[in-house]
């Protein structure tokens, strides 16, 4: 990977970290997530494990990254020399699933690039509200081919841009674009949050009722909690390797968790009264987000352009994520065949993650009867990677972080000597990452086989 230099504008750094953060993640998959686990209670597991073993491992991220100023296998690799202990399997772990995420998050993308090019077409249509009312993705994902296509596509761009080496520009412009993309938001929210049934909403979302999470709750929680902050796959540690010195990586990693927790917040606040207000929009299903927004923007004049600069925010976000994704991968490949130049390696690794993308692609056609447990293969590809790898992998943060770094590494990275409590909060946060992530990671990896063993005995 080409060395960054340090940043040396504070705000730009947040605004990288926030877009890694910000995404997909937070407007797409949350809300159908909180949908399938009942509502409040499951908001309220999620918002505790995201402030909890979300920030703790945040923070360790970024203070691996900034230890050691080098990318998760380069530095996993060294930690391995030194310790003589096999953590460079780890680094390879988050290269893994990165590049796994990649292909089933492109199929995804390609539906966020449907919706942008359906939004242009109605522009053209004479009844453009009848013509969005009557958008459903459920056409899109009986048809793999154009699912697989839209995918090419996306992966081909985010292909080109890693060649060429313009990541650092791209990530940076669509970092600028945040901040509109915000604005649009909020402005669709006080919208939504107006519709009549927003008082049932509310009591969805803030009265939580234990009894509808299931096994699978704790898992589901853990998992998203690390697909949105962008842990588990080394993309932090990469940004911890560009912060500068005198930067506090607690009050970074504090405040990246906090914007992005309240996203999501948003965004189920945003979906759900729209959702809510049809009984044909299913909470529960992934393609909420996909079903209710164009439904609500076909009620008011302008909803047309207003969908489009929306979803060509939400997929230069995601388009962002996906370079972020490639690079890792790219660079780790570079790392290990020092002979590969750039080019050869992204294309590389570009090509072998469009193959497995037809997998996902096809998952509603062609692979229509392979279910696994009940779920489709993209189903089970998200479920297997965010529920299940990605808590792993954050586990072999954490044990990077305890075994290779010393004591004294650790607390002159977190504690500031200007601050007392940060000291009180350094002990908080080892006990945070040495029991709490460890023990909350295996309970919901236990809750899930649990449900599954339940669901395969009925
Ligand atoms: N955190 C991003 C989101 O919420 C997804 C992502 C994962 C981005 C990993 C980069 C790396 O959409």
């Amino acid at each position: 990977m080409p060395k960054r230099s340090s940043f040396k504008n504070r705000f730009a750094f947040y605004l990288l970290a926030i877009g890694s953060a910000c995404g997909l993640g937070n407007l797409w998959r949350f809300p159908y997530i909180v949908g399938e686990n009942g509502g409040g209670a499951f908001l309220l597991v999620y918002v505790f494990l995201s402030l909890t073993i979300g920030l703790a491992l945040l923070i360790a991220e970024l203070m691996i990254g900034h230890f050691s100023g080098s990318s998760i296998l380069e530095a996993s690799r060294r930690i391995a020399i030194r310790t003589k202990i096999p953590f460079t399997y780890f680094g390879w772990l988050s290269v893994l699933i990165s590049a796994a995420t990649l292909a089933y998050y492109s199929v995804i993308c390609g539906w966020v690039l449907h919706y942008l090019t359906q939004f242009v077409i109605s522009l053209l249509q004479s009844d453009t509200n009848a013509y969005l009312a009557q958008m459903s993705i459920g056409l899109l994902q009986k048809n793999g081919w154009l699912q697989f296509l839209l995918a090419s596509v996306h992966l081909l761009l985010t292909v080109v841009i890693v060649v060429k080496g313009i990541e650092e520009g791209v990530e940076r412009w669509v970092s600028y674009l945040l901040p509109v993309f915000g604005v649009l938001v909020i402005v669709l929210l006080m919208g939504s949050l107006s519709l009549e049934t927003t008082p049932e909403v509310l009591r969805f979302l803030f009265y939580p009722d234990f009894s509808k999470l299931n096994w699978g709750s704790l898992g589901h929680a853990v998992g998203h909690v690390f697909f949105t902050l962008s842990l588990g796959f080394g993309v932090m540690v990469t940004f911890g390797s560009y912060l500068k010195e005198k930067q506090h990586l607690p009050t970074v990693g504090l405040r990246v968790t906090v914007i992005d927790t309240f996203i999501s917040i948003l965004s189920v606040l945003l979906i759900f009264p729209i959702a809510f207000s049809s009984s044909k929009i299913p909470l529960t299903d992934p393609s909420l987000l996909f079903d209710a927004l164009p439904q609500y923007l076909s009620t008011f004049k302008g909803g047309v352009l207003f969908g489009m600069v929306f979803f060509l925010c939400l997929w230069l976000a995601a388009l962002n994520a996906s370079v972020g994704l490639l690079e890792t991968v790219t660079a780790n490949l570079i790392e290990k065949r020092p002979d590969f130049k750039r080019s050869r390696a992204a294309t590389i690794a570009g090509t072998a993650i469009l193959l497995v993308t037809i997998f996902p692609a096809f998952s509603q056609s062609l692979f229509k009867d392979v279910k696994i447990s009940g779920h489709s293969i993209i189903e089970t590809l998200d479920l297997f990677l965010i529920n299940g790898l990605l808590p792993v992998a954050g586990i072999g943060m954490v044990v990077i972080v305890l075994t290779a770094l010393t004591e004294k590494d650790r607390s002159d990275l977190f504690i500031d000597p200007m601050n007392l409590t940060s000291r009180i909060m350094y002990s908080h946060w080892k006990i945070f990452l040495k029991w709490l992530v460890p023990s909350v990671v295996v309970l919901g990896l236990l809750f899930q086989a649990i449900g599954f063993f339940l669901k395969y005995r009925n």
